[in-house]
């Protein structure tokens, strides 16, 4: 659906350079639900303008499904409109790119003097629909955001779910086959929050939408996002499906991000504050569970085949996809030769060992 090839984007203020997406490549297929995930300042937002042109790449290409490839190089633009030649982009081009994909933002960018019907309806002008047919519209995306009863309110007297509901709707107006998530729950509590990702969730079902969806929160991807990019320093340091980054993770970005997520994050703080669980000789490892394998029921077995005391310090388990994510913070205790013999059992078994600190 959308195919991005060694992006560039960076900005010279003051002097100095910023290098906001460096060398991006990414792959979203239709219908995708797509998280592009990564802290503060780590390029995401402009990625994501860059796709839509918000923003023009210094250099790179994009290529839309039934649309055609755009190629940027030192700030001009080129479009290759599928089964035609190059030439440089147009403004009509650029309307009909922008129409095709919906953008969502975390502050809403709603007209306050305007009602919701205005607010959806603003899209549609210049159309060529009649009042009849935006009426129409407007109506139909209000039931389709089950918002119906608010076709007259404010955005004032909106709540942020609510407001968030309204922009979605605006964003479908013009029935884009990709919506553009920038942020979206950021500003809204947990319940808003829920409620936005499950209604993200069934347009993507119901429209075949293609969402790509930014966050610097691991939950929104865990929640919906079936692949996910890990962005840093305006690089995707790591990309795939969901489960796979989020099992094993690679980069140690990834790592902090799933830890945060998952409990376990607590065990550099539970090792500062106990810097004694080690003082008795013991053997500090984390045990991550994959598909095949949930590690707990063989705690039990190794510390009987080798004598080992196997002590749980923290445990997580979730269910993501169906399939279970986690590990356990384990203390082994025994005779330097029997924890070795013990962790080298358990990498035999398919758990992924990894030893956080020797007592
Ligand atoms: N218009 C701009 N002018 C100058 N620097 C910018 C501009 N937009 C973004 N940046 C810089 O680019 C980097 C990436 O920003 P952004 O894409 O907003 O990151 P994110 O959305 O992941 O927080 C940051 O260092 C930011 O300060
Ligand atoms: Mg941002």
């Amino acid at each position: 659906m959308i195919e991005i090839k060694e992006l560039y984007k960076s900005f010279d203020t003051a002097g100095t350079t910023v290098h906001a997406v460096e060398n991006v490549s990414l792959d979203i297929e239709a219908g995708d639900v797509y998280g592009i995930v990564g802290y503060s300042g780590a390029g995401k937002s402009t990625l994501v303008r860059c796709i839509n042109l918000l923003e023009r790449p210094d250099s790179g290409s994009i290529r839309v499904e039934g649309f055609g490839t755009i190629r940027c190089a030192r700030g001009s633009a080129f479009c290759t409109p599928e089964g035609g030649a190059e030439q440089p982009l147009s403004e009509k081009q650029l309307k009909t790119l922008r129409r095709d994909m919906g953008m969502i933002f975390q502050h809403f960018n709603l007209l306050d003097r305007s009602t919701v019907f205005d607010n959806i309806a603003y899209p549609l002008k210049h159309s060529g629909r009649s009042r009849a047919e935006i009426k129409a519209r407007v109506l139909e995306l209000l039931d389709l955001v089950e918002l119906r009863d608010k076709i007259n309110a404010y955005p004032s007297q909106l709540s942020g779910g609510q407001k968030q509901r309204v922009a979605i709707a605006r964003a479908l107006a013009n029935n884009p086959r990709i919506l553009l998530s920038d942020e979206a729950t950021s500003a809204l509590d947990p319940d808003a929050t829920e409620s936005i990702l499950r209604l993200l969730q069934d347009l993507n079902r119901k429209l075949n939408l293609t969402i790509v969806l930014i966050t610097h929160e691991m939950a929104v991807v865990k929640a919906i996002c079936g692949k996910v990019a890990v962005m840093e320093n305006g690089r995707v340091v790591e990309q795939g499906n969901v489960y796979d980054v989020f099992s094993e993770p690679q980069a140690n970005i990834t790592r902090k991000f799933v830890d945060s997520s998952s409990g376990l994050g607590r065990i550099n703080k539970l090792i500062d504050q106990h810097a004694n669980v080690l003082s008795g000789g013991g053997t500090l490892i984390r045990l991550t569970y994959n598909k095949d394998c949930v590690g707990e029921s063989l705690i039990s077995e190794v510390s009987r085949r080798f004598g080992v005391n196997m002590n749980i310090l923290l445990g997580s388990l979730e269910l993501l996809q169906g399939s279970p994510l986690g590990g356990l913070i384990v203390l082994v205790e025994g005779s330097m030769d029997a924890r070795r013999e013990a962790i080298a059992f358990l990498c035999e078994h398919n758990v992924i060992v990894e030893v956080i600190e020797h007592g």
